[in-house]
């Protein structure tokens, strides 16, 4: 990660008036559950997005050492005006207006580690970087439990990525050695103690590579068919389906795609709860058939997998991982595999080779450990 102090210095001619960071995040269980009003467990990465920033005197300039050239804007505008890279700059400033705050004009230079493409947030990580920056430079108050919305509207309208509010609050409001226990729809949170170290474990993240497949159309797609089963089952959203008796709630709908997609979504609520139950009484062992069942239901009901995570699933497992699953929207991305600590390298050999003999493009693995939300350095 480069110096993006100096970086700042290079380009502006000053000190920066502070620097601002915050993660990319994987999810430990939850997926496609965000945008159903239901639950999610992330946590935060040590991979992150920093900024260096101080206030202008008009405008909005940032460079980034990922970019040869400077984004500049005077104005956000409307939705679509900036586009590239500097659309989630431009869409944070504009999502603070649109609720009402005075954004302070300002200079910004960006660094950052988290891996792109990865399905680890990379984007998430770069507003709420930029929006954690923004709001003390302006002296805005705005509690933490208000900014993931305001990056996700940043997202969804200015962008236009139909995201739920997972990756946001976990790049916000996370903390070291917790995973965030999020009700998306109260927003309530509750930090539950994560510490694997403690316990002679690790959290195996292996970068599947795989060539992203339309990913954008896929997920809207799966967004709408569980919009359009709400509406059919009368309810809310699929948070509102009990998992008791899902299987006579299944048989009111005509279509049997959905009935899977609906059975995806209420079945992975109910393994976030048990999830969260486990980890309250310290059983983190235990969550590992959670995780592999989660990924059958990702594979099988919600088909969002690609063969290579499905793959890297099942060489984790083979090679004793307690549990393996596909983290993040899928068509590729991550899997994360809980295993014992002195494993790491023997299952991430095992993936690579299964992955040789599959003829895949090599996987990236890293161990996540889980870490602090946004903050001002
Ligand atoms: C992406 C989205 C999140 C969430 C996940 C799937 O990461 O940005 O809002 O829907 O996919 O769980």
């Amino acid at each position: 990660m480069s110096d993006v102090a100096s970086t700042f210095r290079d380009q502006y001619g000053a000190e920066p008036d502070g620097l601002w960071a915050a993660p990319g995040r994987v999810n430990l269980i939850g997926e496609h559950t965000d945008y159903n009003d239901g639950f999610v467990l992330p946590f935060a990465l040590p991979e992150r997005v920093v900024a260096a920033a101080s206030r202008a005197d008009a405008g909005w300039r940032v460079w980034s050492d990922l970019e040869e050239e400077p984004a500049s804007f005077d104005d956000p505008g409307e939705p679509g005006a900036v586009s590239g890279w500097a659309a989630y700059v431009a869409g944070v400033v504009w999502a603070l207006r649109d609720a009402g705050y005075e954004v302070p004009p300002a200079n910004l230079a960006l660094t950052s580690d988290v891996p792109l493409g990865a399905g680890v947030s990379s984007s998430a990580a770069l507003e709420s970087a930029v929006l954690t920056a923004l709001i003390d430079l302006g002296g805005l108050d705005i509690p933490v439990a208000d900014r993931p919305a305001i990056a996700q509207r940043a997202e969804n309208v200015y962008v236009g990525a139909p995201t739920g509010i997972m990756d946001q609050s976990a790049s916000i409001r996370c903390q070291a050695g917790q995973a965030l226990f999020l009700d998306c729809r109260s927003l309530e949170v509750e930090q539950i103690p994560f510490d694997v170290a403690a316990e002679g474990l690790a959290v195996l993240v292996v970068n599947s590579n795989a060539p992203h497949r339309h990913v954008d159309g896929e997920y809207g797609a799966r967004r709408k068919s569980c919009e359009e089963a709400a509406r059919l089952l009368g309810v809310p959203a699929l948070r509102d389906v009990a998992a008791d008796g899902l299987d006579e709630t299944l048989e009111r709908l005509d279509d049997h795609v959905m009935r899977r997609r609906v059975r995806h979504v209420v079945t992975e609520n109910q393994r976030v709860l048990d999830t969260v139950e486990l980890l309250r009484s310290g059983r983190i062992r235990e969550i590992g058939p959670l995780m592999t069942s989660s990924h059958a239901s990702m594979r099988d009901d919600f088909e969002i997998t690609v063969p290579e995570v499905d793959v890297a699933v099942e060489a984790a497992l083979m090679a004793g991982a307690y549990g393996a699953r596909m983290t993040g929207g899928g068509f590729g991305g991550c899997v994360l595999a809980l295993i014992d600590a002195d494993r790491a390298d023997a299952t991430a050999a095992a993936v690579a080779d299964a992955y040789a003999e599959h003829g895949f493009t090599a996987p990236t693995p890293f161990v996540a450990v889980p870490s602090q939300g946004a903050t001002r350095l």
